[in-house]
């Protein structure tokens, strides 16, 4: 056995409480592409980052909206591999165990995990960017090149994602905060590190005690924070850490 997996192992065996931060590398292996792979096909010349904010839907909803409805598709076509499968089996160990993700899509549901914490949103909820409105899309809607507009004041519809520049659900990222203070370990898994408040996350549960063990495919600004960095495919590595835990 690898001699990082086995310290990784000897430190989950050993944890009381664990929690996880989960990032796009996650659902890299369900053919979700992360949010800094080059876009492919018709969006490779658009900007994510760009796309991802108020001025970008400002500046034209419907090319924004066409590309949250493809993403949604890709989301939907997708399945849970298995890093999310062995994330999900880790409540079985661990009651309660929480899983922070800042993904936006519902693949740790579908694996079979039930205590999620959605830091930026969920791709598949719409509400009104105007007066907040929750929206119900309807198959029409999906199909339109342009975002519905809000029943109750005539705004534009847009999918329930925290977008660059806007502020986190307070209530995600109180609980959030309060998972981190809390655990013993902190599995930190397919994150670039580099967007806050959730690059934040890893910090403070180093500073609170916990011990840090990341998985990634190449290392990130939270590797040097980590007790020990378990380099390759999340769905490779969680179900190896997870079987050599036991
Ligand atoms: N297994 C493990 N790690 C992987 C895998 C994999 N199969 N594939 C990619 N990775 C790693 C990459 O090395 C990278 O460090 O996953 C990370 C993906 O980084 P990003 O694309 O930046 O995704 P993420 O960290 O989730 O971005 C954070 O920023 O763009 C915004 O709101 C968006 O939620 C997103 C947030």
């Amino acid at each position: 056995m690898e001699p990082s997996l086995r310290v990784a192992a000897d430190i989950l065996r050993a944890a009381p409480s664990v929690a996880c931060l989960t990032g796009a590398g996650v659902s890299a292996e369900s053919g979700v592409p992360t949010f800094r792979d080059a876009q492919t096909g018709l969006w490779a010349r658009y900007d994510p980052q760009r796309l991802a904010s108020p001025q970008g839907f400002r500046d034209d909803p419907g090319l924004v909206w066409r590309w949250y409805m493809a993403r949604l598709t890709a989301v939907e076509q997708a399945q849970p591999n298995k890093g999310h499968l062995a994330l999900a089996h880790m409540q079985e160990r661990w009651p309660g165990f929480p899983v922070i993700t800042q993904n936006v899509d519902d693949l740790h549901e579908r694996a079979g995990s039930t205590h999620v914490i959605h830091l930026h949103g969920n791709i598949a909820q719409f509400h009104c960017h105007q007066c907040g409105t929750a929206h119900t899309l309807s198959a029409e809607e999906r199909r339109a090149p342009a975002p519905p507009i809000c029943k109750a004041c005539g705004g534009p519809v847009r999918p329930g994602v925290v977008w660059f520049g806007e502020s986190l659900p307070a209530d995600a990222l109180a609980a959030a905060l309060e998972a981190v203070s809390a655990c013993g370990v902190l599995l930190v898994v397919g994150t670039s590190g580099l967007v806050y408040p959730a690059a934040q996350l890893p910090l403070i549960a180093k500073r609170a005690g916990s011990r840090l063990i990341e998985i990634n495919l190449e290392p990130s600004p939270l590797s040097s924070w980590a007790d020990v960095v378990l380099r390759g495919p999340s769905g490779e590595v969680f179900p190896a850490l997870l079987d050599a835990s036991v």
